[in-house]
């Protein structure tokens, strides 16, 4: 164990942690709970990593749960993260997702699962945004589009729902031109613009809880967050996403990722240097 954190306080962290958001921790990780959990050993005034479970587990600071979660979360994210998704978006599924949308008037339904601060969901509409416009597309709109971004982090979800970025985040993976056709400048900060924002609305959502609230969805982005789960939560997720996909349905996951237990659910597909994931019939 860590000089400050007790094999016993490790072992209380570690079941609560992955209880909480189903985040599995390993002992060669311990350094992770006593590095992100001592700011609130800091801020409580506490004395030992003890102290503060015993403060988490008494409920006497509803508030402390809350910022638990996101202190042990990694919310690591950036415009256009990996080629394969919007490409596949491009190439593949916007052409069919315009005779659907033709055909039936149904919306597409887009489903950012573990949408951080929201990069991954405002990267979406931009890529159909860029599509409907070198297609000269005008019958189909952003309307015809809904786009959800949910996480379990209340904090990074208020930067998402506010689309508010610095000018590193603003950087990280966006083309400039973007930054100018999308975004409004205040100052340091840049703003998405309202005609964009409206199309995606966040909300706060434990991936560990049922689906069935969600409705069906054409595309699920899943990316960069099972890997912190253990391979039985993997599995359950699995299934899930699976039912929450429509016909046809695409799930994708992070490029660097690794998703074993896939087979029973989806179909791998091959999609030039990467992959993604369409849900069996
Ligand atoms: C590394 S970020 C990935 C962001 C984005 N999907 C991407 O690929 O750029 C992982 C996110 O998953 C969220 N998360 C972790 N456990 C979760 C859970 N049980 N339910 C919902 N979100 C969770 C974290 O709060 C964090 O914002």
């Amino acid at each position: 164990m860590t000089s400050g954190l007790s094999e016993k306080a490790f072992v209380m962290f570690q079941e609560y942690i992955e209880d909480q958001c189903g985040i599995a921790i390993g002992k060669e990780k311990a350094y992770l709970i006593e590095s992100r959990l001592t700011k609130l050993l800091v801020e409580k005034k506490l004395d030992s990593f003890e102290e503060l479970y015993q403060l988490l587990s008494s409920n006497k600071d509803p508030k402390l749960a809350e910022k638990m979660i996101d202190a042990i979360t990694t919310n690591e994210t950036l415009w256009f993260r990996d080629k394969t998704p919007w490409q596949v978006l491009e190439d593949e599924l916007m052409p069919s997702y315009i005779e659907t949308i033709r055909s039936t008037g149904r919306k597409i339904r887009i489903w950012s699962a573990a949408a951080s601060s929201g990069q991954e969901a405002y990267s979406t509409i931009m890529c159909i945004d860029q599509y409907l416009k070198s297609h000269f597309i005008k019958d189909v709109t952003l309307h015809d589009f809904e786009i959800i971004g949910t996480d379990i982090s209340g904090p990074i979800l208020e930067i998402a729902k506010a689309g508010r970025y610095d000018p590193i985040s603003i950087m990280r993976g966006l083309d400039p031109k973007y930054k100018e056709l999308y975004f409004n400048n205040e100052g340091r900060v840049w703003i998405i613009k309202d005609e964009y924002k409206q199309h995606v609305t966040f909300k706060r959502f434990n991936l560990q809880h049922s689906f069935h609230g969600m409705g069906k969805f054409d595309v699920v982005f899943c990316r960069y967050v099972m890997i912190y789960f253990s391979q039985q939560f993997k599995k359950e997720m699995s299934k899930k996403l699976s039912d929450t996909l429509r016909q046809n349905g695409v799930l994708f996951i992070g490029n660097s990722e690794i998703f074993p237990d896939y087979k029973e659910h989806f179909e791998m597909k091959q999609y030039q240097k990467g992959v993604y994931y369409q849900v069996k019939e």
